[in-house]
This record gives C-alpha cells, sequence and structure tokens, in this order.
C-alpha cells in the first residue's frame, strides 16, 4: 500500500521524504489555507519535493469551469492529479480531463455507489473519506471494504486512495483490505513508527552497552 501525506505544510513534506517512505500527497482548500501562503508558492514547493502524484483540487461548481482548472493544474507538472468533488457535474469533467489524459481524483466519497460512479466516469483514483464517516457515527473502514470488493469484482483498476484518516488502525485496516493507498495527516504518519516496546527495547541495549569494555564507537 502506498503511503500519501494529506497535507500542504512543505516541511511535513520534507520529513516523510526522509524517511524515505512518502509516494505523494494530497490536499484540499482547507489545508492550502492552513499554510497562510499564497497558492501558487505552496504548489510550487510541494512539486518540487515530491516525485510520486499530487492531488490538487479545484473548486468550481460547473463541470466547464472544473475542466478548465483542471488543465491549468495539470500545466504545473507531470505529477498532477486533479481532484474533482463527485458530483454529476464533476464527473463531466473526469470524463473529459481523463480523456486529455489528465488524472483525475475523485474526492468526498462517501458511499460504495458513489465510488462505482466514478470508476464509471473513469476516474484513475477515488477518495473515500473514513473518518468523516465515523464522525456521523457510521463505519468508515466497512465503506473501504465494500468499495474494494466492488472493484474486485469488475477489475476496476480506478485506485482507491483512503482518506480523511485520523489515527494508525485506519491505516494499518486499510492496508489488510488492500486498498492501493492511504493518505494521512503528518502526525498519523509520526503514530505508525512508536511502540512502547521500541523504545523500552533501546533504553534496555544502551544500558547493556555502556557495560561493554573497550568500545569502537
Ligand atoms: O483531503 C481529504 C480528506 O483526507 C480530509 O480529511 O480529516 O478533513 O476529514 P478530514
Amino acid at each position: 500500500m502506498k503511503f500519501f501525506l494529506d497535507t500542504a505544510d512543505i516541511d511535513q513534506i520534507r520529513k516523510a521524504n526522509e524517511w524515505g517512505i512518502l509516494d505523494g500527497v494530497t490536499t484540499n482548500p482547507t489545508l492550502i489555507s492552513k499554510t497562510g501562503k499564497p497558492f501558487m508558492e505552496v504548489v510550487k514547493e510541494i512539486l518540487k519535493e515530491v516525485d510520486g502524484p499530487v492531488s490538487l483540487e479545484t473548486v468550481s461548481l460547473d463541470a466547464e469551469g472544473m475542466i478548465k482548472e483542471g488543465r491549468m493544474l495539470a500545466e504545473l507538472g507531470e505529477n498532477v492529479v486533479v481532484k474533482i468533488p463527485m458530483t454529476p457535474e464533476g464527473m463531466k469533467a473526469v470524463q473529459v480531463l481523463e480523456s486529455e489524459g489528465i488524472p483525475t481524483n475523485v474526492t468526498l466519497v462517501f458511499s460504495p455507489a458513489q465510488a462505482l460512479i466514478a470508476a464509471k466516469a473513469g476516474a484513475s483514483y477515488v477518495s473515500p473519506f473514513v473518518g468523516r464517516v465515523d464522525d456521523v457515527s457510521g463505519e468508515g473502514m466497512k465503506l473501504i471494504r465494500e468499495v474494494k470488493e466492488i472493484f474486485t469484482n469488475y477489475e476496476i483498476d480506478t485506485q482507491i486512495i483512503v482518506a480523511s484518516v485520523r489515527h494508525p488502525m485506519h491505516v494499518v485496516e486499510a492496508a489488510l483490505i488492500g486498498a492501493d493507498i492511504c493518505t494521512m495527516p503528518f502526525s498519523v504518519m509520526e503514530k505508525l513508527f512508536k511502540h512502547p516496546l521500541t523504545d523500552k527495547g533501546i533504553e534496555l541495549f544502551l544500558k547493556d552497552w555502556e557495560k561493554v569494555p573497550e568500545k569502537p564507537f
């Protein structure tokens, strides 16, 4: 499973890149606004740092506007993926952009039916939001299981991006289900490293290392 960061924060992206585990980045208008920087400045920084797919979101509500924005965003880099909301107008835009070789990521997906529609429209990626489903007393990971089953049934090659991830178990469950990608906040990626027995083990080894005579380092 690929690891994407769901962020527009360049420092977080650089850190994950240094760890060697970053496969791509997803952004949305909220994440861009959190940086407080001009849109083009943020996007150029991200595209310079990331080799894998970088999702950038459109904000128009009509297909014509989404297509126009999508074409402009795609010009910014070969790895740009245009994020389009799950609406009938959005699916028109997906069809046109994909026919021009511009990959799309259908976002704000909350049901298996919506994911199937995105795949039928020809989207390269679909982003079901697990955390926001959990927030309204639903079962986010059930959504991923069902989307995965439907895509497997029909050999659909649209890639599933598990989005709106809130904790490490979302990541583990996504991998157990066989999702293609999990996009997560930096805080969740950091938590994936953690285990109390690792910390305890390091502490013990270092304590015993002190007792070794004539150490080379
Ligand atoms: O980028 C889309 C999605 O990951 C947003 O997550 O935490 O705002 O529900 P969240």
